[in-house]
């Protein structure tokens, strides 16, 4: 008698900038012939938006009806999610600076959030998903088959996001500067701020390669597979 399939499993992965959470996440999914979804490439589309329409990231409730008339959609390549924004391709645009500096800002407002949150359970809810970001376990699917906080020491993470940028030649203090700020805002807003569910396995990637951490989050998800087979 054949076993039969196991279900296809919701994953969150949530966590700070430079934790690795989106080569984990992309390199996971690809594993498991799962879909990977980058929440964060919303928050960011829709910061280059009132970027383009000069919109103030401050004012919610402007914010809230741009959000409401935009089509943001995240379509999952080999290479990390494709990001249309009104049809447009803006899958490179979205991980300049300024918009990395505004996603965390239109990211605070509560109204937003929710607009968010909605569209990403529609995106997740069938499973076979390993959704990425900061509320994932908490607010978008709080009933996650498995639910990763993925930390590092952020000295480490501050060396990764140089590491990464310099290619583009960003100057190291400033960017340093930039992480250190977003993660206050991202730790310490009212709406959601970046924390584990309770019930999140912490993985702590400080003296962790890539592989080591993959291989440790596979284990977890085996498990998981393995009960829902029972
Ligand atoms: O993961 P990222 O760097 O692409 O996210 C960009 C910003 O969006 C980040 O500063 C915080 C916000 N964000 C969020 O508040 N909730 C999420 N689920 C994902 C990202």
């Amino acid at each position: 008698m054949t076993a039969p399939s196991p279900r296809k499993l919701i994953i969150a992965i949530d966590g700070p900038a430079g934790a690795g959470k989106s080569t984990i996440a992309s390199r996971l999914a690809r594993k498991l012939g799962y879909v990977n979804l980058e929440s964060g490439a919303m928050y960011r589309a829709l910061a280059l938006k009132a970027i383009l329409w000069d919109e103030s990231f401050d004012d919610e409730e402007a914010l809230l009806k741009m959000a409401h008339d935009s089509r943001i959609a995240l379509e999952p390549t080999i290479g990390g999610n494709r990001v249309l924004l009104d049809k447009s391709d803006v899958s490179a645009r979205i991980r300049e600076r300024d918009v990395t500096e505004a996603a965390s800002k239109v990211s605070v407002h509560s109204k937003v959030r929710a607009w968010m949150v909605a569209r990403q359970r529609e995106m997740g809810i069938g499973g076979g998903v390993v959704m990425e970001g900061r509320d994932i376990g908490t607010k978008v699917f709080p009933d996650a088959d498995l639910k990763i906080f993925l930390e590092a020491d952020p000295v480490i993470r501050e060396q990764r996001r140089l590491d990464q940028q310099r290619v583009k030649g960003a100057p190291a203090e400033a960017m340093a500067a930039e992480l250190r700020e977003r993660d206050r805002r991202d730790r310490t807003r009212a709406a959601s701020p970046l924390a584990p569910a309770p019930d999140a396995v912490l993985v702590d990637s400080t003296h962790l390669s890539e592989d080591e951490v993959l291989e440790r989050i596979e284990a977890l998800v085996n498990e998981k597979l393995a009960a829902t087979r029972e």
